[in-house]
């Protein structure tokens, strides 16, 4: 039997069979229903995209009910224990692991542009002192398009791939001088001799040493904390991306307009808020009471919850395990009882459980960054940089699918019929 809906509308008595493929039919097919020749065709209306596929993608799947997490087939565990950042970005954009060679010639690339232009500095220190580290990266992402004006043929594969090469090297660059810029230090140029995540703590905590040598505990747990958070599909930023890249526009507007829908406190702002959470919380004794108050409807417990995991994210789970790592290093959070408290009467109680609230990425991730010296401002900053890759990947998946066209959802009128204009002395 063919894979069809049959669908009777119950106003004209017609009844239509839509094809159905990969679990969704076509919302174009509906347009077909009509009540009479002037009628525009039925639509779905669904508010924040909870059941609409907006694309085919290879790059990542989620199992939220069973908890998995999977970039191009590999399961996100296995990838957090053996591989790097830099080989998973790889992995994400060209849908494989590099050989050997091919992983030397991409750090390499990537290791070559990790400078910026000294007008890009000269912009960045125009910022207020006091200016949000989140605000001064993605307005300096944007400004990167009026210094590559070649990254408008956007059509030309391997002019893609120079931007994609010189956004993932150039935004841990911009990151790292954001941070100094807040705390008024001179910006540190990068350091070629280290690695990805060892150059980026240069950058951030080098002083007066003529050389910066990183931890390579620290430099370890910032890698697997970045390729966890390398790609998540279609997640609300990665829908902007996707958004603005529709209209051809360059990868640096799209990605400016990414990181500012990364900026908010129900995305990638969560890890900020969580650690603004537990500080106001205070004491271990304070959590029963903000538990009764979060389920009396007065404000969220942050870092629970998620629009695709119905079970334990499983990468909040490595990430409690590589805070353990880190905090023997930097010494124990003090946060950290508040955290697990928080945890244990959450993974118990009926709200919670009845919800499926579990724990994110977010919930422990702050922690981990906070007992490695950054200010709860960088958090989001930290959560861009490696979404750039999966923001890349998933913009440069987007301009070779001949589905695509640029992004135009419909509406449901819901306002004043045709009415005259009324002059201002007549209202
Ligand atoms: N604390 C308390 N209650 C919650 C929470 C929470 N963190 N999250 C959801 N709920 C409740 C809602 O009040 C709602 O209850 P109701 O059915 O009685 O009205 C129910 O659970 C469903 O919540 P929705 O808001 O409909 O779920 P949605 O899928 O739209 O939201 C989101 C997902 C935004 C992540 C939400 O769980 C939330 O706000 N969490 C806190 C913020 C956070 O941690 N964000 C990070 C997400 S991960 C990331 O972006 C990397």
């Amino acid at each position: 039997m063919a894979d069809t809906l049959t669908i009777t509308d119950n106003r004209t008595g017609k009844t239509y069979e839509i094809p159905v493929q990969d679990g969704a039919i076509k919302a174009m097919d509906l347009r077909q229903i009509k009540t009479g020749a002037d009628d525009f065709g039925l639509m779905t209306y669904d508010p924040a995209f909870q059941n609409t596929a907006a694309c085919r993608s290879k790059i990542t799947y989620i199992d939220g009910d069973k908890g998995v997490l999977l970039y191009r087939g590999y399961p996100i565990e296995q990838l957090a224990e053996q591989s790097t950042f830099i080989e998973t970005a790889y992995l994400i954009l060209f849908g494989e692991l590099p050989t050997k060679s091919q992983l030397e010639s991409w750090t390499r690339e990537i290791t070559l542009h990790t400078m910026l232009h000294e007008n890009v500095k000269k912009f960045m220190e125009g910022f207020q002192y006091d200016a949000h580290p989140m605000g001064i990266m993605l307005s300096t992402v944007g400004c990167l398009s009026t210094i590559y004006a070649d990254a408008k043929r956007i059509g030309e594969e391997d002019n893609r791939r120079l931007q994609i090469r010189r956004l993932i090297a150039k935004v841990p660059t911009i990151a790292a001088w954001a941070y100094r810029h807040s705390i008024g230090r001179p910006y540190v140029y990068p350091d070629n001799d280290l690695s990805f995540t060892g150059n980026f703590l240069n950058m951030l905590f080098k002083m007066t040493e003529l050389k910066y040598t990183p931890s390579p505990v620290l430099a370890r747990a910032l890698d697997i904390l970045f390729i966890l958070h390398a790609d998540h599909e279609q997640n609300c930023s990665t829908s902007v991306m996707r958004g603005i890249g529709s209209s051809q526009a360059d990868p640096y507007s799209a990605l400016a307009g990414a990181a500012g829908a990364l900026a908010g406190p129900l995305h990638g702002g969560a890890n900020e808020a969580v650690l603004r959470m537990l500080n106001e919380i205070g004491n271990i004794s304070r959590v029963p009471d903000f538990i009764t108050r979060v389920k009396a409807g007065e404000g969220r417990l942050m870092g629970f919850g998620h629009r695709v995991y119905k079970s334990y994210d499983p990468r909040a789970r490595i990430i409690k395990q590589t805070a353990d790592e880190v905090f023997e290093v930097t010494g124990k959070s003090p946060l950290l009882d508040i955290a697990l408290e928080l945890e244990r009467i959450a993974l118990e109680d009926e709200y919670f459980v009845s919800r499926k609230l579990y724990p994110n990425v977010d919930f422990y991730s702050g922690l981990i960054y906070q007992a490695m010296g950054f200010p709860v401002a960088m958090f989001p900053v930290l959560f861009a940089i490696p979404r750039t890759a999966g923001w890349l990947a998933q913009w440069d998946e987007m301009l070779r699918d001949s589905d695509q066209k640029i992004a135009r959802p419909r509406q449901i009128y819901t306002g004043a019929a045709t009415r005259p204009y009324v002059t201002i002395d007549k209202r």
